[in-house]
């Protein structure tokens, strides 16, 4: 079965750089119409003008994830825009430096959890209502290898992937009768601007992770886009509620 999304609308977040990024252009290259939705506006004007360049039809939209409003205005002007939205991947994320629990600044707690969780519940939802007056969809939640297992020094953002898998579960549950599918993604290590932050800050974290990769090397971040693009399709019709490791056997 080849996988396409001709005449499909697919909106991704956090979409000007990263996973997000290769995602939005490999929903463009199956043919879809590409919502790409980024709070750094910058780097959003720059990503957006590269697919347009590619030929691509693409809708670029400020939006901050933690603001249920703005999630919702911009899920209106997808429909306004392309008329339905046919796949979603809520992944726009954020990291907080690594802390012991009890020196975690309240701060860094609270960015987190706006951000990584509230964000991906409030994109689920304006989607949601959409898809469900469609009577059709698929949405993908970023979780992390983060949701999987625990890791000493970020149990908050530990938090928000676990959080994410369980919203996930109850809400395929949920619309599942209704012909919507909903899946997560837990990535392992990823070569995106996130990692190389924290490489850049803390070079000796790559010995850890190598020392634990199966594979020895970092996730390239097609390779999540490419199972991104799968659950959304029609070739992964019988799975939902899932959370997919994309790691490189590190939680196997
Ligand atoms: P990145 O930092 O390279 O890109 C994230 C994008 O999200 C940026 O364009 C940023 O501007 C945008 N963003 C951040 N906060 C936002 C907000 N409030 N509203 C709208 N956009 C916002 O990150 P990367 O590595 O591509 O990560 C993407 C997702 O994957 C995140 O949810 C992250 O937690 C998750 N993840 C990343 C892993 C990795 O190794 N890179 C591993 C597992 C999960």
């Amino acid at each position: 079965m080849r996988i396409t999304f001709e005449n499909k609308v697919a909106l991704v977040t956090g979409a000007a750089m990263g996973m997000g990024l290769a995602t939005a252009q490999m929903f463009a290259e199956a043919g879809a119409s590409v919502v790409m939705a980024d709070f750094d506006e910058g780097a959003l004007g720059r990503a957006t003008a590269e697919l347009e360049a590619a030929g691509h039809e693409v809708l670029g939209v400020r939006c901050d994830v933690s603001d249920e409003g703005e999630v919702a205005a911009m899920v209106r002007r997808t429909v306004d825009t392309f008329g339905r939205l046919d796949a979603a991947f809520n992944n726009a994320g954020i990291q907080i430096p690594s802390n012991d629990v009890v020196d975690v600044p309240d701060t860094d707690y609270e960015r987190v959890m706006a951000v990584n969780l509230r964000g991906v519940w409030n994109c689920m939802k304006a989607e949601l209502r959409q898809m469900q007056a469609q009577g059709s969809g698929a949405i993908v939640n970023c979780s992390s290898i983060g949701g999987l297992i625990g890791n000493p020094g970020l149990a908050a953002y530990h938090a928000t992937k676990y959080g994410v898998i369980g919203m996930t579960q109850s809400a395929a549950l949920e619309n599942a009768p209704r012909g919507i599918r909903l899946n997560a993604v837990c990535p392992g290590t990823i070569d995106t601007p996130m990692v190389a932050k924290m490489l850049k800050e803390q070079p000796e974290a790559m010995d850890v992770i190598m020392g634990k990769q199966p594979n020895k090397r970092l996730g390239r971040p097609e390779e999540v886009a490419a199972a991104v693009l799968f659950l959304c399709s029609d070739a992964a019709s019988f799975i939902l509620g899932a959370a997919l490791p994309v790691d490189g056997g590190y939680t196997a």
